[in-house]
């Protein structure tokens, strides 16, 4: 079986404006080669993405956006489709962010619809997961994280499945500096890898599961050893060249 290759790639939320993520994007650009066993992406709000898939070209890093609408056009006033995303030099798209399902409403049938779209557009989803801390508290975070996983995924063949990168943030661990430990994170991505065997047995092995939370150059080497651990999606410690290429340089 091949090896997966692991994806760590930095969220930026509603940060930065069109220079500013330029000059981040350059110096993400400038690491890259140096890299070569990972595949590293950024998501620049949609307003920098243009300007950065521009910067990018040719660097092979990969330009995310951080959400979509389902429809690819119509009178969907303020929405952003999969088929625009990609006319702007995005490949990946970040869907069911705890941040869209908590501020956003957006539920799993929302997230299942959208997803569909992501492939339709032959673009590759990051799929979103995770618990809130009330959730694990009460030993419900399997569960959960079932519900969201095989909600996001209904009726979508193994074939497409495979393509899709997971990313599991644990709700109390994003932007609060608390980091689920390296045995907390691999129990839950243990858990998602066996759900992955039961329902999408041949896509299994393939699919690749970010952690997410907290994620800094201090915890990433430890993250990235769990068996079932492919990469990491970064928030806060994506927004300087210094703590991501930290993070990037992991060791392994
Ligand atoms: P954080 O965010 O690294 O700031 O915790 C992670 C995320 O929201 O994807």
């Amino acid at each position: 079986m091949e090896k997966r290759k692991p994806i760590i790639v930095g969220n930026w939320k509603l940060y930065k404006n069109i220079q500013e993520a330029i000059e981040l994007a350059t110096a993400i650009k400038n690491v890259r080669q140096s890299l070569p066993h990972l595949e590293v992406g950024i998501a620049p709000p949609f307003t920098a993405l243009h300007a950065v898939a521009k910067r990018l070209e040719g660097s092979n890093v990969i330009v995310a956006a951080q959400n979509c609408y389902f429809e690819e056009k119509g009178a969907f006033t303020g929405e952003v489709s999969p088929m625009l995303l990609a006319d702007v030099g995005c490949t990946h798209i970040i869907i069911g962010h705890s941040e869209r399902r908590q501020i956003f409403g957006e539920d799993d049938a929302l997230i299942n619809r959208k997803l569909k779209a992501v492939i339709k557009q032959k673009l590759t989803p990051i799929l979103c997961i995770g618990e809130h801390l009330a959730q694990r508290e009460a030993g419900q975070t399997f569960e959960v994280v079932e519900r969201q996983l095989l909600g996001a995924l209904k009726d979508i063949p193994t074939e497409q499945v495979r393509r899709i990168v997971i990313a599991y943030e644990p709700v109390w661990a994003i932007g609060t500096g608390k980091t689920a430990s390296t045995a907390q994170a691999q129990e839950v991505h243990q858990f998602l890898r066996k759900l992955l065997v039961e329902h999408y047995r041949d896509a299994a092995e393939r699919v690749r599961i970010q952690y997410g939370g907290s994620v800094k150059p201090e915890n990433v080497s430890g993250l990235m050893a769990q068996p079932d651990i492919d990469g990491a999606l970064v928030g806060g410690a994506s927004l300087g060249p210094d703590s991501f290429i930290g993070i990037l340089r992991y060791e392994r």
